[in-house]
């Protein structure tokens, strides 16, 4: 899939040349980066991993001749959010895709604490820090300014067996539903993802067996294209399927619902 030249044209002359993305070593945050790349972007791109970031930044500058920052940094960390956002104040960030994050699942009370609290501070508290950030700086900034929050299909109601990884996406999906509506006016768009399962680096570690899983080739671009147009996209067929169709279900419902699908994908999980 490949950004149409309208899109491209639309994105620089309201945002003008650089995007940030968060979480760009792999699945969908790699994708959006090398898209934004392909379509001409200099480009923020952050990742724990110096070996992954490495090899996308040259790939970037090899492939598209586009100028990458590549900011190593452990999101979770006050400290490396602090230094992401200290390190790129002298560059005019028009997008900003805050999309890196993980999951877990599994019996709550069999959660590691520490882990479950480390993905808050990912999922949520460095999301919130770093949209604060760029809200200001980009009211400032004399254009106008997109910010892109990786939200899930599991945002929508409660998912028993991966009951904080979705509360950590419907805190995202609440956050920015609210600031599509309300940084609008200062000429701030927003836009949440909602993807439904996508075959990458997310299920191993979030201990998932997901079936019917799209491959970020098939989210990337269509995430790109929904900034300016959309409040809150949700990217696949299956994510619309299940959200559209879950729409007159009542919440409790879909809850039983989502907790029989997570179900499936953590069984190995007792064995
Ligand atoms: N895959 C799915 O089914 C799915 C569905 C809905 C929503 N999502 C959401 O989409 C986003 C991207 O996930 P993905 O599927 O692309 O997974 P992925 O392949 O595991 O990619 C996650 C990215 O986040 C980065 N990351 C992880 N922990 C980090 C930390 N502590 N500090 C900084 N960066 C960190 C990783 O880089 P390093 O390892 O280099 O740090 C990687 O680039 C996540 O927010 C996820 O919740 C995924």
């Amino acid at each position: 899939m490949k950004l149409s030249s309208k899109t491209i044209k639309r994105l620089k002359s309201k945002y003008g040349n650089w995007a940030l993305v968060t979480g760009a070593t792999s699945g969908i945050g790699r994708e959006i980066a090398l898209k934004f790349g392909e379509a001409g972007f200099n480009l923020v791109i952050t990742g724990r991993r110096e070996l992954a970031l490495n090899e996308i930044s040259t790939q970037l500058f090899e492939l598209y001749r586009v100028e990458v920052l590549p900011v190593k940094g452990d999101l979770s960390k006050h400290q490396d959010v602090e230094k992401l956002i200290e390190g790129t104040r002298h560059l005019n960030i028009g997008i900003a895709v805050l999309n890196a994050g993980y999951g877990t699942s599994g019996k709550f009370t069999s959660a590691d604490l520490e882990q479950e609290m480390n993905m808050l501070d990912l999922n949520c508290r460095a999301l919130l820090q770093l949209s604060h950030h760029f809200a200001n700086k980009m009211k400032t900034q004399g254009q106008k300014g997109a910010i892109v929050m990786m939200s899930s299909i599991v945002a929508f109601q409660g998912v028993p067996n991966a009951a904080h990884y979705a509360a950590t996406k419907a805190y995202v999906q609440s956050l920015g539903e609210a600031l599509a509506i309300e940084l609008k006016p200062i000429g701030i768009d927003v836009l949440t993802a909602a993807p439904g399962p996508v075959k990458s680096g997310f299920a191993d570690r979030a201990n998932m067996n997901m079936d019917l899983t799209l491959k970020p080739e098939a989210v990337g671009v269509p995430i790109i294209e929904a900034i300016g147009r959309r409040n809150t996209l949700l990217p696949g067929s299956l994510t619309k399927f299940l959200v559209y169709n879950l729409r007159m279900t009542p919440r409790w419902a879909k809850v039983l619902i989502m907790g029989k699908v997570m179900s499936g994908f953590t069984k190995h999980q007792a064995a």
